[in-house]
Parts: structure tokens; sequence; C-alpha cells
């Protein structure tokens, strides 16, 4: 099937090259010159494990990037995944996607090269009503010059495993009214559904959306829910992981998503549960329990610097931060603990030394002024005090690291260090 893909984030190339992955013809299209020419030189623009190895297998053969929207003319199906920024108010700004869209309506309504007519189908995160006005947006473009059909079809993909997460979803959702949209999207993804059998969700595109929102918000507020459960159980001296462990067998609730501590971060749960939150109270319902969760994650770092505080005073110490990434696996720290942690610390004086085995240029920029050390054995080297945030498994391997602390004290926010004889050790929900 010949398909376009436009945008070239995160969430594009990764389905542009899964799509190419799966013998389609792909053409991505980007406004950015230099991330066409990296997806045509088989490079990936971003840093994600397997895309480089199967853009380089299929950029130049069944995979082609472009700046050009008339290369969508032929594409029986053309997927966008431009981003959705956030406004103050955490409501998604849907210019640049609204962009996008109307830009490829129009190319289509005056240059289709397709008499079948074509399917637009949207991987980018909007809301329910947003996507109810860019469907009427899109068809008045069309009007009778060109059959289309709008489509929501939205991703689940982890930063990190997001190629592996394409190859093998555990659900499809398309949501479509139209039969030639719902037709071709379950075609796109046929070697998909013989091959990993996911749940197959065929509905109307703002239910697809309301999907999408509604996982995020649930996992979200899964994590915030065993933080607040972690909470009480670190203020009666109880541990958190023992109590989670006897819960997750209980399969209404499952074992996943259980691990308690400094929260989340990254470019979706944060940004998915304010939009929808936004959302919803515009159109005249508060979601009490989405803030909570929102509220409870604000907290867990704060959590940390007091329990910091409580063995030390941060204006007389050295503070190592191990862990700058959202999470272990990405150089991704859009959200991450570690950045109010940083801020509170230097809020109460601390000198910071911070380390990460990826993520260290990114967090430059955002705190230029902070020492940066080459390792997590260097970061300790004379420090007071140790806070980890992010789970990398080079941290549980420190041992000896630890005693080159001048004061080792140590305040783990994903429960990573073993503790040690000497140490002061102190986790956040255990
Ligand atoms: C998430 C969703 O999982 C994915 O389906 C969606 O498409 C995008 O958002 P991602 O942001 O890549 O993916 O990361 P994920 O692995 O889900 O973790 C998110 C955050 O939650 C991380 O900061 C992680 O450390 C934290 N987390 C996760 C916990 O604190 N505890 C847990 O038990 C699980």
């Amino acid at each position: 099937m010949r398909i376009a893909v436009i945008g070239s984030g995160y969430a594009g190339t990764t389905l542009a090259a899964g799509l190419a992955a799966l013998d389609h013809d792909v053409t991505a299209v980007d406004i950015d010159p230099e991330i066409v020419s990296s997806i045509n030189a088989g490079e990936a623009p971003i840093h994600e494990p397997g895309l480089d190895q199967l853009l380089s297998e299929h950029a130049g053969q069944n995979l082609t990037a472009t700046t050009e929207y008339a290369a969508i003319r032929d594409a029986a199906i053309v997927f966008i995944a431009v981003q959705t920024p956030s406004r103050e108010d955490g409501s998604i700004d849907v210019a640049p996607l609204r962009g996008a869209v109307q830009s490829a309506a129009r190319t289509l309504a005056e240059e289709s090269h397709r008499d079948d007519g074509h399917v637009v189908a949207i991987k980018s995160t909007v809301t329910p009503p947003q996507v109810s006005a860019l469907r009427d947006e899109i068809l008045e473009i069309a009007g009778d010059a060109v059959h289309l059909e709008l489509a929501m079809n939205p991703e689940f993909l982890r930063e990190g495993s997001a190629v592996e997460d394409f190859l093998n979803p555990n659900k499809l959702v398309f949501g479509t009214d139209a039969s030639l949209a719902r037709e071709r999207l379950e075609a796109a993804f046929t070697p998909l559904i013989a091959d990993a059998s996911p749940a197959v969700i065929h509905t109307d595109p703002e239910t697809a959306s309301m999907i999408k929102y509604a996982n995020n918000a649930f996992l979200a507020a899964k994590i915030s829910l065993i933080n607040d459960l972690g909470n009480i159980c670190k203020v009666f001296g109880i541990d958190a992981y023992e109590v989670a462990e006897a819960i997750g067998t209980d399969d209404r609730i499952g074992e996943r998503f259980l691990r308690s501590g400094v929260g989340f971060g990254g470019s979706c749960f944060p940004k998915d549960v304010r939009a929808i939150i936004a959302a919803s109270t515009e159109a005249g319902y508060e979601p009490s329990l989405l803030s909570a969760a929102l509220a409870v994650n604000d907290g867990q770092p704060d959590r940390m610097l007091d329990l910091l505080e409580r063995h030390t005073t941060p204006a007389e110490s050295r503070v190592a931060v191990l862990g700058l990434a959202f999470k272990p696996g990405t150089d991704d720290i859009r959200n991450s603990r570690s950045i109010p942690v940083i801020e509170g610390l230097l809020e109460r004086g601390a000198t910071v030394i911070a380390y990460d085995p990826v993520a260290t240029k990114q967090m430059r920029e955002r705190f230029p002024d902070i020492e940066y050390a080459r390792s997590a054995r260097e970061a300790l080297d004379g420090a007071g005090a140790a806070l980890v945030l992010t789970a990398w498994d080079e941290f549980a391997a420190l041992n000896g690291a630890f005693e080159e602390m001048s004061d080792r004290i140590v305040i783990d926010g994903r429960r990573v260090i073993e503790p040690q004889d000497g140490m002061t050790y102190e986790g956040l929900t255990w």
C-alpha cells in the first residue's frame, strides 16, 4: 500500500520505519530538511533502539523522506504525526496539527492522483472536541473535489521500546465513521494483526481519542495511587514494595506499574493528563481524581528533599544527583523528576553535582551552572549525600563507590540501591 506519514518526530519516524518493515511503500514528509536527509541516509533523527537498523534497511528502498507535501497525492493513507504542544494551562495547542491537516487536505483536493479516495489518519494526541473540529474542517476543504475520510489511530508506544512496541502491539485502535478508512487501516496493519494478535478496536474518531487519554490517565493515576499508598507505608515504617507485590497478585489490580518512588515524567503522562483535565473542565466537568494524581506526582520530589533535610543541611552539603533522564533507556529529560529536585536543591543552597549516562548534554542546557560528573563514581567522590532519580542498572552496581562519599547519605527515589553498612539509606516509600 502507498502510505505517507507527515511529521517525523519520535512517533512519526517510528511509524514510517515500521510501516516500511511491513512492506508498504512509505513517504515521510517533514518541514525540517535535516530530519529528511537523516532519514534518507538511513539514520534515525532521534535516539530509539532498533530504529537506525529499520531505517538503514528501508531508506532508499521502500521508504523515502521529503519536505514536499505533493508527495502525499498518491497515498492511500496519509498519517499525521505532528507535535501537539501544551499551552500554559495544560490544554493542547492544536495549531501545528491543524496546519498539517489543512495542508494535506488542500494538497489532496487539488492534486490527488487517486480516484478511489484518501484516508487521513491522525496519530497525534488531540482531545475529542478537537477531533470533531478537525473532521469538519477536512471535509469542508475536500468538498466535492476529492473523497477524503478522517480517522483517529492513536499510538501507545513507549520511549526506548517504540520499535518493539510497534511490531508487537497489544491493541490497535481504528477510530473512524467511514468504511474506506476502516478497510484501509486494517489492511495497513494486517501483518501485525496476523503475527502479534492484538485486540483490534473499531470505533468512532472521538472515542479513539478518548481511549488514548484514558489509557495514559489510567496508568499515570495508577502510579500516583501506588505513590500515595507508598507515602502512607513510609509514615508507618512499612515497605511499599512488599505491599505492591502482594496486591499485584490480584489480577484485577495487576503487577505492572506498581513501582512507587519519585513519580512519572516523560512527554506523555504529565502532558496528556493535564490536557484531558483542561478539555473536560472547559466542557463543564472537573476531574478531581486526575488533578489529585498530578498533585501526588508533583509532591514526590519534595518528599525526597524533606528526607534529605532530615539527615543533613543541604546548604552545607555537596549533593550528587544520580540520574537525569525521565526513565532508563532514554536521553529524554522532559518532565524528568530530576528537574524539580535540582531546583529544590539549588533553592536550599546546596552544591549540586549531577550524573547521567546519556542525558547530561540535555540537562546542561536546562541547568548550565551546576557541576556534571563523567561517572557516577566521580559524582559520589566527596559528596555528602546522593539522591537517586533514574533506575539505571549501573547505579545498582555502584557498591564500593559510596565509600568515597564524605557522609554516606543516600535517598533513593527508584529503589535501585542496596543499603550498605555505614550508609544512611532512605527509600522514598520503603
Ligand atoms: C508512556 C506510555 O507507557 C505509552 O503507552 C504512551 O504512548 C506514552 O507514555 P513513556 O512515557 O515512554 O510511555 O514511559 P513509561 O515507561 O510508561 O514510564 C513513564 C514514567 O512513569 C517514567 O518516568 C517511569 O519512571 C514512571 N513509572 C513507570 C513509575 O514511576 N512507576 C511505574 O511503576 C512505572
